[in-house]
């Protein structure tokens, strides 16, 4: 063992649900070196110690989403959490609570991607002028940033787990869901507010939070969920009393390169040519 290595012992929860009754925890003594993540550790036991331990990662750099654990008690990434920056001799490590466990440190997420689908996180257009239209959708910087920060959702589930009201009710969409939902409805590019409307306000939507904040003190990516379900709520409360203002309407822009430019270049070269059919109540 190198002169800078340390003994660490993980506390890592087991389970196969073809043999065990309940889940269990196995303690393995993990030789720690200068920046290992958690990620790194259990990739060690595995070489080292037992090749039965079974997690989820992909990527190793905090984008895919796949490596959200329960880390000393808090939902994170296990890629993205350094054993040095945890302090102590001991970390525990367990499936993301709030979801079936499928095996060891894998939860099932099948319900949260159910939910997600759910509320129709894509752009909703009237299709007759999605074909009708000739030009680019111009959206300014200013409206992209209403709604950039929900955009870097990883779907870790981090945030689902933390939850303490999808704790008492699988009914409730949760936090990643919501805020997929939010982003959709601030896209000027969408039409699909009246019919997200109905998801957004009904049993297990947004006014089931209870504003504790936990998804977004455990984001690992900033999108800070809770304010995007607060955002939605106040929206559904302004068009329940006919009080929203009206979305501003993406333009159609036409000229050399349209549909290839990024909303932050400068478009003088085109011209606007129509406003977008405005949408009502919003
Ligand atoms: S909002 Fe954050 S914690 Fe929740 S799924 Fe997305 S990236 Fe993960
Ligand atoms: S703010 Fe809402 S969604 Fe976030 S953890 Fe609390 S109850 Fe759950
Ligand atoms: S392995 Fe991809 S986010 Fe951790």
């Amino acid at each position: 063992m190198a002169e800078s290595n340390k003994i660490v012992n993980f506390h890592v929860t087991r389970y196969n649900p073809e043999k065990d009754v309940k889940p269990y925890i196995q303690t393995y003594k993990v030789e720690v070196t200068d920046g290992m993540t958690v990620l790194d550790g259990l990739h060690w036991i595995k070489e080292h110690l037992d090749p039965t331990l079974v997690w989820r990662y992909s990527c190793r750099m905090g984008i895919c989403g796949s490596c959200g654990m329960l880390i000393n008690g808090s939902p994170t990434l296990a890629c993205n959490t350094q054993i040095s920056h945890l302090g102590g001799m001991d970390i525990t490590v367990g499936p993301l609570p709030n979801f079936e466990i499928i095996r060891d440190l894998v939860p099932d997420l099948a319900s949260m991607f159910d939910k997600h689908a759910s509320v129709k996180p894509n752009i909703i257009r009237d299709e007759a002028d999605l074909v009708s239209r000739q030009g680019e959708f111009y959206q300014s910087p200013e409206q992209l940033e209403e709604f950039l920060q929900f955009t870097f959702c990883i779907k870790c589930g981090c945030c689902m787990a933390a939850c303490p009201t999808l704790a008492t009710d699988v009914r409730y969409l949760g936090p990643m869901p919501l805020t997929a939902l939010q982003r959709y409805n601030t896209d000027t590019r969408d039409e699909g507010f009246d019919i997200r409307a109905k998801i957004a306000g009904g049993d297990g939507g947004a006014f089931s939070c209870h504003y504790a904040g936990e998804c977004s003190r455990v984001c690992p990516k900033g999108v800070d969920p809770a304010k995007a379900i607060q955002l939605l709520k106040r929206k559904l409360v302004l068009d329940y009393l006919h009080l929203a203002s009206k979305k501003q309407p993406c333009k159609k822009l036409e000229g050399p390169g349209h549909g290839k430019l990024l909303p932050n270049m400068n478009p003088p070269a085109r011209t606007v040519v129509q406003d977008a059919p405005a949408e009502t109540n919003k």
